[in-house]
């Protein structure tokens, strides 16, 4: 499984919104990292227990640096806490990525994004795209209070400045506007892509009033999985050395490399973030992840160890 790491240094750190912390993170000078993609997102290794999935959320097509935004989560395990209290301006972080699974279309169509509270990140970066390439947009963003959302000020000056595209803002306080997805996706132009990304409520509305409309038209991207996670009784074999290993009823693959004391790559364990991809180069697995679209998981081609088993007895993995 490729893996890669850069080290980078912690350039700056901003507040936008009470909660959310901007931190621009740096490559070494003289070098460059890979290009930004709307959608995309790192892997910051926190400490040696705490890996976190964080959204780019600057220019598309930038090299010189990552700019992610992190909120403070009152139920922090650690991640966004220590983002929040211990790193600091000139700090070096650990950081795995890029990677894409909530990828912007290249279509002529319309694109309707749609975002709540620190899910915006993605959605910001997919509007600059759109922005630069001229294409027509409209951004949905909903937050608690103008000074609680996340990149507000950036929001309202990309309001100002956008040519193709326009914003609708939602507070819930002090007065309560409520955001509509199924009016919102409603009303969009016949063919439009939807984007969305946000707290787990807004992306089961957005699930659900996507069944109206075609599949290959509706996106999204969780951060926090619902996961269900497969049972095992089957056989894994690693294609590279020939080892079998059995997945017992209550083991995940990842459970089973890693008591095999493997260097496999993870980060959320929940079927998010799409760290745990490994190739499957026989047999048929149970797919579990929020990561791999439909007709990714048709293909059977690929699968996230940390939540999705096999249907077939046996699987032979690319490890
Ligand atoms: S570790 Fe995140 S999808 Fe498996």
């Amino acid at each position: 499984m490729e893996k890669i790491t850069f080290t980078l240094s912690v350039h700056s750190i901003r507040y936008e919104g009470a909660s959310t912390r901007l931190i621009e993170l740096r490559p070494p000078a003289g070098t460059y990292l890979p290009p930004v993609e709307a959608g995309a997102h790192i892997d910051v290794h926190i400490s040696p227990t705490i890996t976190r999935q964080y959204s780019l959320c600057n220019t598309p097509g930038e090299t010189h640096r990552y700019i992610i935004g992190v909120a403070l989560d009152p139920c922090s395990r650690g991640g966004s806490r220590a983002l929040h209290e211990v790193i600091k301006e000139g700090d070096t972080l650990n950081i795995g990525g890029p990677r894409n699974h909530f990828e912007l279309l290249q279509s002529e169509d319309h694109s309707v994004l749609i975002g709540g509270g620190i899910g915006i990140t993605p959605l910001l970066s997919m509007a600059l795209q759109l922005e630069a390439q001229q294409r027509t947009w409209s951004l949905h963003y909903a937050a608690k209070s103008a000074d609680l959302a996340p990149l507000f000020h950036t929001i309202s000056t990309l309001a100002k400045q956008a040519r193709y595209g326009q914003v609708n803002v939602y507070f819930s306080q002090p007065v309560s506007q409520r955001m509509q997805v199924s009016k919102i996706m409603a009303d969009a132009p016949k063919g439009s892509h939807f984007y969305c990304c946000g707290p787990l409520k807004l992306l089961d509305d957005f699930d659900a009033c996507s069944e109206d409309y075609p599949s290959n038209h509706c996106h999204s991207e969780r951060f926090s999985g619902d996961l269900d996670v497969a049972k095992g009784g089957y056989t894994i074999v690693l294609a590279r050395t020939g080892k079998e290993i059995y997945i017992k009823e209550e083991q995940t693959i990842l459970d089973a490399l890693k008591a095999e004391k493997m260097n496999v790559t993870y980060a959320c364990a929940e079927g998010v973030c799409g760290s745990c991809e490994v190739k499957v180069l026989e047999g048929t697995p149970d797919h579990r992840d929020d990561v791999l679209s439909e007709s990714e998981k048709a293909r059977n081609d690929t699968m996230m160890v940390c939540c999705s088993g096999a249907i077939s007895k046996r699987l032979v993995l690319d490890l």
